[in-house]
């Protein structure tokens, strides 16, 4: 350098600032712990784990929303994010629409609880608490479903009574000896509640009906009799799949007994703290959101998420959806706008340009995020992670290809095991 000569120096930003102007470029990475889930527009490995980013305080939350038009991903970066998950001791709770989680179930050597009517598979409500009083709270949400209207002060009193009276003479209750024993109350717990049997029966006769219909209408065989031996709901990955009761009452229900038995299991992880932590998954969710019971099931998990640190991660179609009118739509749309509120990580595939807008706004995106969400090709996503900002092509494995493939009859045979994967180093088919 020759001596006085005036330089200017080139202009210099902390990339914090720099993210302004270009938000992908300067984001910086998230470090290499966690998921590997794909390579970012650098070239990065690009992981993640929310759990160790919510410990080092880049996130508020370890919540996730999944977003994007049919056929882009989401379902594919769900399962191999729970199947990489699985490696490192994580569990995980997933709700199945569509039928699609077989795959993934084999592999992990699990299988999937289908709910069908008449379909030989029995979940007694009843029994995902043993406590009192969490059986009286999950029998009076039941009831509540089973009835379609909240219950009135008689009946959450005698449900609570007739429990008590099974209870007594039978370790495990079920719901058709409740419902008997409301249709002929006896006189002991008539006499508890300050009324005659008579008078009891007929004050409870809507719960006894809704319970025995849930009993013997077109639910039978789901909730009447005890848990089918064999139902493992303490595997490490337990899948539900609802694609046959997807329009039913049954759901409500189950989303009470889910929430009880979450909340048992959290209780029991919480006992042994360490790498064990739940993701919590509901796909496709917008076509049940709008069941009674669902809304409370999210919310409950937004409880629990603070509580114990739960991972819930929502997969949604479009952000449109919310705006469905009516009250349930309203109800949903509240519900799902909390969600977002409490998903420090959005994940957002291709949209289209009717979509952008609403996204724009509801996820706080920047104009240049709005912009490029309509240029994502499939297998790409918009990252937003706490503030920050990645485009992320997915990278699946060729055992992860077979286990995500949606398009195919999806009947391949799978070695067992999340260890498998590990044999298959080669990603980025
Ligand atoms: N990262 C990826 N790279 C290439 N193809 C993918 C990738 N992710 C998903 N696919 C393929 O795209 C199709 C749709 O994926 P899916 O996860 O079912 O989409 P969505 O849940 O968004 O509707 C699947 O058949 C899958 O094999
Ligand atoms: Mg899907």
């Amino acid at each position: 350098m020759r001596q006085g000569s005036a330089r200017r120096p080139g202009h210099r930003v902390t990339t914090r600032h720099a993210q302004a102007i270009h938000p992908f470029v300067a984001a910086g990475g998230l470090g290499g712990r966690g998921a590997f889930i794909g390579r970012d527009q650098g070239g990065a490995a690009f992981c993640f784990d929310p759990w160790l980013l919510y410990a080092a305080g880049m996130l508020d939350d370890p919540n996730a929303i999944v977003l994007g038009k049919l056929g882009q991903g989401k379902s594919a970066l769900v399962k191999t994010l729970l199947w990489r998950m699985l490696l490192f001791g994580r569990r995980a709770f997933v709700l199945d629409i569509k039928r699609e989680y077989g795959p993934l179930c084999r592999a992990a050597g699990v299988r999937p609880i289908a709910l069908v009517p008449g379909g030989g598979v029995c979940l007694n409500p009843l029994e995902a608490r043993p406590e009192e009083h969490a059986q009286v709270q999950l029998l009076r949400a039941i009831a509540t479903t089973a009835i379609g209207d909240g219950v009135d002060q008689a009946e959450a009193a005698a449900l609570r009574e007739a429990l008590r009276t099974v209870r007594a003479c039978d370790r495990v209750p079920t719901l058709p000896q409740i419902a008997a024993v409301l249709f002929a109350p006896p006189a002991e717990m008539a006499a508890r509640l300050q009324t005659s049997p008579e008078q009891l029966a007929v004050d409870v006769r809507r719960a006894a009906l809704a319970l025995q219909d849930l009993c013997e209408g077109p639910l039978r065989g789901m909730f009447d009799g005890p848990t089918t031996p064999g139902l493992d709901l303490d595997a490490q990955l337990v899948v539900i799949d609802l694609h046959a009761v997807r329009d039913s009452p049954a759901v409500g229900i189950l989303m009470a007994c889910a929430t009880a038995w979450m909340s048992a299991l959290l209780a029991r992880m919480a006992e042994r703290p360490g790498r064990e932590r739940l993701i919590n998954v509901a796909d496709e969710s917008w076509k049940i959101i709008q069941h009674t019971g669902l809304g409370e099931w999210f919310q409950s998990n937004f409880k629990l998420a603070r509580q114990f640190g739960v991972m819930n991660l929502v997969v949604l179609h479009k952000l449109g959806d919310l705006q469905a009118a009516g009250d349930a739509g309203s109800r949903a749309a509240r519900i799902a706008e909390g969600l977002i509120a409490d998903a420090s990580t959005r994940v957002i595939y291709h949209q289209d340009e009717s979509q952008v807008e609403l996204t724009r706004r509801l996820l706080g995106l920047s104009s240049t995020e709005a912009r490029l969400i309509t240029r994502l090709a499939a297998g790409q996503a918009l990252w937003r992670v706490g503030d920050r900002s990645f485009v992320v092509q997915h990278y699946r494995s060729r055992l992860e290809a077979r286990l995500t493939d949606t398009d195919t009859g999806m009947r391949i045979e799978l070695p067992a095991g999340p260890g498998a994967a590990a044999a298959d180093p080669s990603f980025g088919r």
